[in-house]
């Protein structure tokens, strides 16, 4: 046991106690904040005339060999304190003496906990956005390849109305840039530096909390000493922002599932990317993207722990909030994780290009066209919906696709149909067709194409 505090008790604390409150074993996750933030705080004392220049620099130089020393491995975080800022603290008096003992001056482990999450959580906030944009870019390179992959669009999972890959892929490129734009709105918000806050009353040593801030990169300090130690919004909103990302790969993780059962067949995974059976020599399973839709329920459960232990809390610091971490840490863990996989799962991913195609012509995605065609002959919407309606229902009992039935038949049901039917209903003609700014068609998709790729060149 190794602890800052002790003056006021005249019992050690039970061993149980003290493990049960310890948190250095998941919290010596981020000791380079912890000693970025110590090193700050150490300046603007020096700057204050609270800490003479010579104490500044032994300071400063201490807390440095300390990172360099964990870095390289030649310190190790020892458990036996009770949380980083314990360790580094007590590493540093070990090491420099006197000077050392001054470093929590002007300082509660309140505010130095807020601010090192903060500094933690705005790097992954950073490092998501990354992964988002690798994502974006694959996506990109698949839309700019399949512009003219016909496929199946659904609606209920029934077979809709014939779209391209570089469409539907291009409607995930949509929620990955969206989830990009809340990174950066999550990153704008939580921006301001809890420093100097102290327990939660601030303190009576003259700070420079601004000083701190900037030189941490903070656009400024909080204007709420109490809600600084007590505020974790900035982890709730990232942890919905990291469920949201989460949703979307899950969905998309579903498609690919399906996608790739024997029924579909429309892609293949990787052998690098699939496992096998241990009883069924044929299989082939698409595990990431099935552990990837389950994860998904993690990273929700870390938003839900979140907000409940939040709820009932009275301002202002209640240990209830160290509880933030492990839940936050191992949520980040597994989206960033997912990210990852399921980026490099879709860059190694074969479309088949010929079996989406058959699957759109077998499942009548051409029949709002077959009506459209009546439409444009004079025919009313409704009754056309009608005529279309009973094709589709001789198609099926004969087995055929409304491109395989005969002139003769078509005109039977309605005497309107001429040959260039076949022309209208083509899936070439059906896609080229829909060319309003954000459908399937060829211009339109170029056009968005160009705008997405305008949009990753500048963010
Ligand atoms: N380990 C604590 C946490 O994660 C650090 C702050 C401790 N403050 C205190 N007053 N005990 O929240």
């Amino acid at each position: 046991m190794a602890q800052l505090w002790g003056g006021r008790f005249t019992k050690e604390t039970d061993q149980m106690v003290y493990q049960f409150n310890a948190s250095i074993s998941f919290d010596k996750r981020f000791y380079a904040q912890d000693i970025r933030g110590s090193i700050a705080h150490v300046m603007m004392l020096a700057k204050q005339g609270i800490l003479t220049e010579e104490e500044q620099r032994k300071m400063i130089s201490g807390l440095e060999g300390i990172l360099r020393d964990i870095e390289d491995g030649s310190l190790a975080i020892s458990e036996k304190y009770e949380d980083i800022h314990s360790f580094v603290e007590a590493t540093l008096i070990e090491r420099i003496g006197e000077p050392g003992k001054k470093l929590h001056t002007g300082r509660s482990r309140n505010d130095q906990v807020a601010l090192d999450m903060k500094l933690y959580i705005r790097d992954e906030v950073y490092a998501t956005d990354h992964l988002l944009k690798e994502l974006l870019e694959v996506l990109l390179g698949i839309m700019e390849e399949h512009i003219d992959t016909f496929m199946p669009g659904f609606t209920h999972l029934q077979k809709a109305q014939p779209i391209t890959l570089a469409h539907h892929m291009g409607a995930y490129f949509e929620m990955f840039k969206r989830d990009r734009a809340r990174m950066k709105d999550v990153y704008r918000r939580m921006n301001y530096c809890p420093l100097g806050s102290g327990a939660l009353a601030g303190t009576t040593y003259p700070l420079d909390r601004e000083y701190t801030a900037e030189l941490l990169g903070f656009a400024g300090a909080t204007w709420n000493s109490m809600d600084s130690v007590a505020d974790r919004d900035y982890l709730i909103e990232f942890l919905a922002a990291l469920s949201t990302v989460m949703m979307h790969l899950s969905r998309f993780s579903e498609e690919v599932i399906i996608w790739n059962s024997n029924e579909y067949q429309f892609v293949e995974i990787d052998d690098a990317y699939s496992t096998g059976s241990s009883i069924m020599p044929q299989k082939k399973n698409p595990d990431i993207a099935e552990l990837v839709r389950g994860k998904t329920g993690r990273v929700y459960g870390a938003l839900m722990s979140l907000l409940v232990t939040m709820k009932g809390l009275p301002l202002a610091y209640n240990k209830d909030m160290q509880e933030d971490k492990e839940l936050a840490f191992d949520a980040i863990d597994t989206a960033k994780g997912c990210l990852m996989l399921f980026t490099d799962m879709l860059r190694t991913m074969r479309f088949q290009k010929e079996q989406m195609e058959r699957s759109a012509k077998n499942g009548f995605t051409n029949a709002t066209d077959a009506a459209d065609y009546l439409v444009g002959h004079g025919v009313a919407f409704r009754d056309a919906h009608g005529i279309v309606g009973q094709l589709v229902l001789s198609c099926i009992e004969k087995g055929i696709s409304l491109e395989e039935m005969s002139l003769e038949e078509y005109q039977r049901i309605s005497p309107v149909f001429q040959e260039d039917i076949y022309d209208a209903i083509s899936l070439k003609t059906c896609v080229e067709k829909r060319k309003t700014f954000g459908a399937p068609g060829r211009e339109a998709m170029e056009q968005v194409i160009s705008l997405q790729k305008r949009y990753l060149s500048q963010s």
